[in-house]
């Protein structure tokens, strides 16, 4: 009877191993299974809100590690509270959609005000499907 009761442990075990293993995410990149947000890889790439609070994009840190939407609220970079707007303020000849592009992929470019280099620059980390995917939600960050 025992041995019957086993059995039964065992294909349990091993279905609710196979419900884990959801296509979506990539097993060899991702994250331990207690981090609520996995890497890049394993997020559709033209959702820019899941990139942005991603941990990690490509090996570098993700965005939430350093921006807070909150207003004033600075960690290791500035708050982008209001940067769908402030964006087409901060160099006269580019537009906010450019602006944003650029502060992503080249942030050595043009420092925000009151800010240095602390930026990892994303230029080989993202698709430029990601970058657009970024550009556009931060463009709805009023
Ligand atoms: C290691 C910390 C760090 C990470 C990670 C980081 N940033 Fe930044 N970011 C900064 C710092 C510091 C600045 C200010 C200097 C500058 O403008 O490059 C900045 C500036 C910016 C600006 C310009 C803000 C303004 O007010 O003009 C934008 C937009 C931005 N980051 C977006 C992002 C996005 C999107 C990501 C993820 C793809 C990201 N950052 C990841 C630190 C970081």
């Amino acid at each position: 009877m025992w041995r019957l009761h086993l059995v039964a442990v065992v294909a349990l075990s091993s279905c609710a191993s196979a419900d884990r293993a959801s296509p979506t995410v990539d097993l060899t990149t991702s994250v331990a299974p207690t981090t609520s947000i996995a890497s890049v890889t394993s997020i559709a790439s033209a959702d820019g809100a899941a990139l942005f609070a991603a941990d990690s994009l490509g090996g570098e840190a993700g965005c939430s590690s350093c921006h807070s939407m909150q207003p004033d609220r600075s960690t290791s970079g500035p708050s982008l509270a209001g940067i769908g707007t402030i964006a087409a303020t901060r160099v006269a000849e580019l537009g906010a959609e450019h602006y944003l592009r650029q502060s992503i992929l080249e942030p050595e470019a043009f420092f925000a005000p009151g800010w240095g280099a602390g930026m990892p620059a994303y230029s080989a980390v993202l698709s430029d499907t990601e970058a657009d995917a970024l550009v556009t939600y931060l463009l709805t960050i009023e």
